[in-house]
């Protein structure tokens, strides 16, 4: 039986997930090499032309700001705007990987092809193209960090081979210029239509967006100030204490304070537009598709109902009957799935009572119990991250620590058995909604275990002896901790024993918060 020294592990792409992965088990003394498919890191913020990889364009802006984003043992750099756009996170990703020499440990242009057992189910072999040359190499543990927006959702149209416009996935669309003067119907309002829309409005002759349902807007400021800055670690606590104990009160108060945020942010909509009503936020992640509603109401937007069925070359019906001609294109924004064509191994199954999409079988949908000690995959586990980044620390830290038997897990059987638990209430979600994201976590559960297996010390800052022994030392941090910037330097600032802490996280929370000061700022709405 190798040590935790001689454990060889193999961590699938160079994004946040990606990189933190590598950077932890390698300093918790695993032998880690990274593959990613692209020539650089930063995941899908390192723009790609490639048409068949996701990628944020070259507009795209982060929907959350600076000051809840960053990794947790290295700030953001004054220099960023209030919300990084695509170019600044890629920067930001590659001076991390180079500060903490990270470079030296990934092979780039590496495609996974697919991740097996080997015969004698005692490692993992893993299929990659290198440069364009095959090869299959043996490892003990795989990381799959390879993302949750790995794969285009094309819908199937009706009769779309009648069509003899363009039709394509948001993945596949890179820049405006190819849509000058034409007619340009996109498919979905979610955040990925709000950043094509918002290209395409100066230069088409007309673009409409077609959409079956009303979605919920989430502007990124509110009152001057970033919005994601409204949440804090105690106002979290409470949402998931409400979430985990009063789930109809919880999803009431929240829709309430969501349509709320809806008339203060956009004031009048006209119900044509049929934005409300819209999925519940705790079932649908909002659009922050900012520019949407404000085209919608200057009239280079036009509404429309979901796309029923193409009727001829450049014709085609919606579900209201309307029958729209001369199309010279259609772009379906119409969401992503995570890539598990690698990882042939997972399981999959479906409650009783439910027809639903097949559910993956992973334990806190990260660890297929069979495996559990050698594999995790951090793409399915939807409204499981307070964002897209400073919360891959936390995962791969509780990675690591189940990993080298820092954190016990239970067994097989008990896995299996939670698998099935969680399942079901899934199912009981799919019945409220049945366009949910499937990989759908109870956040509270989900951190919980994270937080606990990564050793982040959390407990500290909560209402019991611990808290209030915080409290009573170290009022400012602990004020600013709870109610202050939810930053990530809190996950590495107590020494728990389990994980590295970061010797700045004191003073980057206290910078963190000062620098918040600022706001609001006048004339932002
Ligand atoms: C356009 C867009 C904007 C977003 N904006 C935000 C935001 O503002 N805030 C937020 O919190 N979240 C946002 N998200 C969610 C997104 O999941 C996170 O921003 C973040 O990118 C997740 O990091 P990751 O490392 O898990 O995955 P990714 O960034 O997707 O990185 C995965 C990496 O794996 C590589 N890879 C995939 N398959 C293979 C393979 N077979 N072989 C080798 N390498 C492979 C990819 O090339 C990629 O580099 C956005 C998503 C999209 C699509
Ligand atoms: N600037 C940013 O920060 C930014 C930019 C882009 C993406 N992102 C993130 O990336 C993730 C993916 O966003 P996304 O906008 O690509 O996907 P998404 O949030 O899943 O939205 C998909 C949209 O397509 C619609 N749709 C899905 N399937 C459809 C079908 N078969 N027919 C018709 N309409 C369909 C959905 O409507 P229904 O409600 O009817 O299902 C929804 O409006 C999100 O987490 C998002 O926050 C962020």
């Amino acid at each position: 039986m190798a040590t935790k020294e001689q454990f060889t592990v193999a961590v699938i792409g160079a994004g946040s997930s990606g990189l933190s992965m590598l950077k932890t088990l390698r300093d918790d003394g695993f032998k880690v090499t990274l593959y990613e498919r692209r020539g650089q890191v930063g995941g899908l913020w390192a723009y790609s032309e490639n048409p068949v990889v996701t990628t944020a364009l070259k507009s795209t802006v982060a929907n959350i700001s600076k000051y809840t984003c960053g990794m947790t043992d290295f700030p953001m750099p004054d220099k960023y705007p209030h919300h990084l756009a695509q170019a600044d996170f890629q920067e930001y990703m590659e001076s991390y990987a180079k500060h903490f020499d990270l470079l030296k440990d990934i092979v780039f242009n590496a495609s996974l092809e697919r991740v097996s057992r080997n015969e004698r189910d005692t490692k993992w072999e893993v299929e990659v193209v290198v440069d364009g040359k095959r090869q299959t190499l043996e490892y003990d543990k795989v990381a799959f960090c390879h993302g949750y927006q790995t794969k285009a959702k094309m819908p199937e149209f009706m009769d779309q081979d009648k069509f003899e416009g363009l039709l394509i996935h948001a993945q596949g669309y890179r820049s405006p210029e190819v849509f000058k003067g034409k007619k340009v119907v996109v498919v979905g309002v979610g955040s990925t239509a709000g950043d094509i829309i918002n290209e395409l409005v100066p230069v088409a002759s007309q673009v409409y967006a077609s959409h079956r349902r009303g979605s919920l807007f989430v502007h990124k400021w509110r009152n001057g100030s970033p919005v994601d800055l409204l949440t804090t670690r105690r106002r979290r606590q409470m949402a998931m204490f409400l979430q985990r104990n009063f789930p109809t009160a919880a999803r009431t108060i929240a829709d309430l304070g969501c349509r709320y945020m809806m008339w203060q942010s956009w004031g009048h909509l006209d119900p044509s537009w049929r934005l409300t009503p819209f999925p519940s936020l705790t079932l649908s992640i909002p659009s922050t598709g900012a520019n949407i509603i404000p085209s919608l109401k200057d009239g280079t937007l036009i509404s429309l109902y979901g796309l029923r069925r193409f009727v001829g070359p450049r014709s085609i019906e919606f579900d209201d009957g309307t029958v729209l001609e001369d199309v010279d294109a259609v772009i379906a924004a119409t969401g992503y799935t995570a890539d598990f064509s690698v990882a042939p191994f997972v399981e999959q199954s479906r409650p009783s009572d439910y027809s639903g999409p097949l559910i993956s079988r992973l334990w806190k949908n990260l660890f297929p119990p069979r495996y559990a000690d050698s594999v995790c995959l951090l793409c399915y586990s939807g409204f499981g991250k307070n964002n897209g980044f400073s919360f891959s620390d936390v995962v791969s830290m509780a990675v690591s620590n189940v990993w080298r038997g820092v954190h016990p897990i239970p067994t097989r059987e008990e896995m299996e058995k939670q698998i099935d638990a969680h399942h079901n209430w899934v199912a009981s979600r799919w019945r409220l909604d049945n366009k949910i994201d499937v990989s759908m976590v109870k956040q509270w559960e989900f951190q919980g275990f994270l937080h606990e297996a990564a050793g982040t010390g959390m407990e500290n800052l909560d209402w019991g002896w611990k808290g209030w022994k915080f409290w009573w030392n170290d009022r400012m941090m602990y004020n600013y901790m709870n109610h202050g910037v939810e930053t990530s330097h809190a996950f590495r600032f107590f020494e728990t024993g389990k994980r590295k802490t970061y010797p700045g996280a004191r003073e980057a929370i206290i910078q963190a918060n000062k620098a918040v000061k600022v706001f609001p700022i006048k004339g932002i709405k």
